[in-house]
C-alpha cells in the first residue's frame, strides 16, 4: 500500500550552492550531507513537516544523475518518492498490473530503507521512487 509522499528530489549542479540559496531565499536548512555510492550522488535533505526535499549532486561522471544534468544543466525535479508499507508487496502487485518496476528490490537509500523505482512511462511521465517505510522504523 502507498502510504504517503516521502520526498521530492531535485538534481542540482552544486549542492553547497543550492543549500545556501534555499536558506537565503526561503530559510530552509539542509541536514547532513551524505554520499550514496550505489547511486553515485552527494545528497542532503530539507525536512518539512510532512515530506522532505531531496537534493542530489552527481558524485562522479558515471553517476546516472550526471546524465540528467547534461540535459538539464541548471538542474530540476528528477523524481518524487512515495512511502510504501512493503516494497516487496507493492512492487509485486504493480508487476501484476503490468507496471514496469526498475531495480531488483535490493537497493537501499542513505537511510537504509529499501527502494525501487517505477518506470516513468507507467506513472504519467514521472519517475517515482518507492521507499519501504516499514524497514525505516526498525
Ligand atoms: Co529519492
Amino acid at each position: 500500500m502507498i502510504t504517503g509522499l516521502a520526498h521530492v528530489s531535485i538534481v542540482v549542479p552544486d549542492l553547497d550552492a543550492a543549500a545556501r540559496e534555499l536558506d537565503a531565499k526561503y530559510g530552509l536548512k539542509i541536514g547532513a550531507i551524505k554520499v550514496n555510492t550505489e547511486q553515485g550522488v552527494r545528497m542532503a535533505y530539507v525536512e518539512l513537516a510532512n515530506a522532505k526535499i531531496e537534493l542530489m549532486e552527481p558524485a562522479g561522471a558515471n553517476s546516472p544523475v550526471a546524465k540528467f544534468l547534461e540535459k538539464n544543466p541548471r538542474g530540476g525535479i528528477h523524481h518524487f518518492s512515495l512511502g510504501v508499507d512493503s516494497v516487496d508487496a507493492v512492487t509485486a502487485d504493480m508487476k501484476n498490473r503490468g507496471v514496469r518496476v526498475l531495480g531488483d528490490g535490493t537497493q537501499k537509500n542513505v537511510h537504509g530503507e529499501r527502494i525501487a523505482f517505477v518506470h516513468p512511462a507507467d506513472f504519467l511521465g514521472a519517475l517515482v521512487e518507492l521507499e519501504d517505510k516499514r524497514e525505516a522504523k526498525k
